[in-house]
């Protein structure tokens, strides 16, 4: 056998392989843009060597035969699968060959492609008898019972005189929020949780019991109408009226269709869903680009497997699969252990992603992941990335699962986990991990803000032995710096000039600086404004300190629990000695320019991080909320915003600002001219 025909051969077992992981188990063991690459791998073998290609290569059916679970059902019309096309330049390629191989001119009509499973609807004079998924194109299997609890589909189509027999297709799907909260059930319950909204509506929709479906929140787009004799019969010679007609029988059609002439005009539409995609309640993998004319797509004609008159412009992948290099828990400035994962870097969802967070115990135990497994890494939007869950069949032999370590890996210190918490912590306050991230905290923009003190210098100057909490900072001396391996002498006369400025930082500043567990910066503005002084702070009862407007019992108890401890005492007296403000509400030091107004923040900032820029805007009298509405005064837009926040703006003419712009704003209140 060549080498080609035995990669051919492998690629066809693989492919089968995860067709049935796909269709018939719902656990796919590979993300859809790896399953594309080895069909288009195929494809291309198949093509420049066509006596490889063979009647049985799955290049020419469609997913996988069905389960024994459900009746098979035949299809009357076989439910074709889609060619792809994974960039405008093929979307282009393939508009241009059908224009040229059509008797007539051709418009184009695009649909959102919905990220669900096929279906097929048949109602007999209005009625709908039967549902059965596409399996293999040519039988799928029966799941009307299940069909049937879905409440956006119809049982009788709202027509005075609906026809004998049609089937409608479409796609059943469960909106994003859907999932979500299915997953947390799922969590909740102990039981395995879904990859994605995808599996999880095939899973749902899977069920022997329908009670079990009529409880997961499944919906539906219908997108396509067949009937005996075709469609034209029922007058139609555009697929806009097949559309028009399936909205006015009441199902549920996707509103975001369009009719273009020009392939531009497509490919514009395409460029800006894909912006888009996740301003929509429901995930969308792509478009459909579809003939609207139904005469040219008779002249057409399809493939064994899809039809020449449409394409499905896939966008980027958002997940990928990669291997799990290991697994290690990081310590942040409260003790807060974070477990998170060293990957094999992979290019996703616009980006390299080598590392993600696994937040805590309880989700590495629920996600099961393990060292040298293959993972999905997924990174949608302007979201974190995540390790989705592993792919079991992929697990290298004899791998057991990850355990949290029980010591800290920075001190070796005891690491505990109280009774009905997620996080586990290392509760040795003199943790050199704790004090590093406490120290570069205390000097970030958001509290102190002490300009060339990042996380890189606080390690070089604490492991001098020079520092090892906030006070010392203000004792440093011209000579402790002076023989530090790249402080030159401007650095060293920069660095001492940004500690001394930064005494007269507003109260909220200070408090948010010391990293009092559950004080945010908004808490430290609010708690600054009500007591006016540390010392106020400082003897406060944790009854006083919780009837502060804005301030619960968990943050008053935590608080008063900070400034009980003899060390922090330490660290404030130091503080008090060197002459650091402990006084002021951040109002009478900080002019309240954006009292009353709404600035609302996207996407990563250069110059701050998320936390920082809220505590500018709060601490100057303004509100920094999650959304955008019509009384938000301005938008601030770094790097990857969220669209939904951007489009909102966009469409209630809000005004949107760059880094540049939030500067201006912060110091005047008023937008930039
Ligand atoms: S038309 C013969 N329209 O994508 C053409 N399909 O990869 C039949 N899909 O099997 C499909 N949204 O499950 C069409 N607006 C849409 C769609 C759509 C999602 C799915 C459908 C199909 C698959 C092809």
């Amino acid at each position: 056998m060549t080498h080609i025909a035995r990669r051919a051969e492998e690629l066809r077992a693989q492919i089968e392989h995860h067709n049935i992981a796909y269709h018939q188990l719902d656990t796919p063991e590979i993300s859809d843009a790896d399953y594309d690459a080895l069909v288009r791998e195929l494809r291309a073998i198949e093509a420049d060597h066509p006596e490889l290609a063979g009647d049985l290569s799955p290049t020419h059916g469609v997913g996988a035969a069905p389960s024994a679970l459900f009746t098979p059902v035949q299809h009357r019309v076989p439910m074709m699968s889609l060619d792809n096309a994974f960039s405008v330049e093929e979307l282009e390629a393939w508009a241009r060959r059908l224009e040229r191989l059509a008797d007539g001119p051709v418009t184009y009509i695009c649909e959102l492609k919905i990220d669900g499973l096929a279906m097929s609807l048949l109602y007999e004079k209005g009625r709908l008898v039967r549902a059965a998924t596409r399996g293999d194109g040519r039988t799928g299997e029966d799941v009307t019972a299940n069909i049937r609890t879905i409440r956006s589909i119809p049982a009788g189509l709202t027509l005075d005189n609906p026809p004998d027999q049609v089937e409608v297709r479409g796609e059943v799907y469960m909106p994003v929020a859907a999932f979500e909260d299915l997953n947390r059930r799922q969590a909740e319950a102990g039981a395995r949780l879904f990859a994605n909204p995808r599996n999880s509506a095939a899973g749902s929709l899977r069920q022997k019991d329908p009670a079990i479906t009529a409880t997961r929140d499944l919906s539906f787009w219908a997108y396509d109408l067949s009937a005996p004799g075709g469609v034209e019969r029922m007058g139609f010679v555009q697929h806009s009226q097949t559309l028009e007609w399936l909205a006015g029988a009441g199902l549920p059609v996707n509103p975001e269709w369009k009719v273009l002439t020009t392939v531009e005009e497509v490919h514009a539409y395409c460029v800006s869903r894909q912006e888009h995609r996740h301003d929509l309640a429901y995930e969308i993998d792509g478009v459909v680009v579809k003939v609207q004319e139904l005469d040219r797509r008779r002249e057409l004609g399809s493939t064994s497997h899809a039809p020449r008159w449409a394409i499905a412009y896939k966008f980027p992948p958002e997940e990928r699969t990669t291997r799990l290099n290991g697994i290690m828990v990081s310590i942040g400035k409260s003790g807060k252990a974070t477990p998170f994962a060293q990957l094999e870097p992979v290019f996703v969802g616009g980006s390299t992603v080598g590392l993600a967070t696994l937040h805590n115990e309880d989700q590495v135990r629920l996600k099961d992941v393990r060292p040298g497994d293959t993972v999905i890494v997924r990174k949608a939007g302007d979201v974190i990335p995540e390790v989705v869950g592993p792919v079991e069949s992929l697990r290298p032999k004899g791998s057991k699962p990850w355990v949290f370590p029980t010591n800290c890996p920075v001190c070796g210190g005891p690491l505990v986990r109280l009774d009905g918490e997620s996080d586990t912590f290392c509760t040795n306050f003199d943790c050199p991990g704790q004090r590093i991230q406490r120290l570069a905290h205390f000097a970030s923009r958001g509290a102190m803000d002490i300009e060339g003190l990042g996380e890189q210098r606080v390690i070089q100057l604490a492991q001098a032995g020079l520092i090892s909490d906030a006070g010392d900072l203000y004792s440093l001396t011209e000579a402790d710096l002076g023989g530090l391996e790249g402080f030159a002498a401007i650095s060293v006369a920069n660095l001492l000039a940004a500690i001394e400025t930064s005494k007269d930082r507003p109260l909220a500043n200070l408090l948010a600086g010391l990293a009092i567990r559950h004080l945010g910066s908004t808490g430290s503005v609010v708690l600054a404004r009500a007591m006016g002084h540390l010392d106020a702070i400082e003897a406060a009862g944790p009854e006083e300190l919780a009837a502060v407007d804005g301030i619960g019992p968990t943050i008053a108890r935590s608080v008063h629990e900070f400034f009980a401890s003899e060390r922090n005492r330490v660290v404030i007296e130091k503080l008090r000695r060197a002459g650091v403000s402990l006084a002021g509400p951040a109002g009478s030091d900080v002019p309240q320019v954006l009292a009353g107004k709404s600035v609302v923040v996207t996407g990563t900032l250069e110059g701050w991080s998320r936390e920082e820029a809220e505590l500018a805007i709060t601490s100057r009298g303004g509100k920094s909320p999650g959304s955008v509405s019509k009384t938000t005064f301005a938008v601030v837009v770094g790097e990857a915003p969220g669209a939904s926040k951007l489009t909102k703006a966009e469409s209630l003419g809000r005004p949107i600002l760059d880094e540049d712009g939030f500067a201006v704003l912060l110091e005047t209140g008023e937008l930039p001219a």
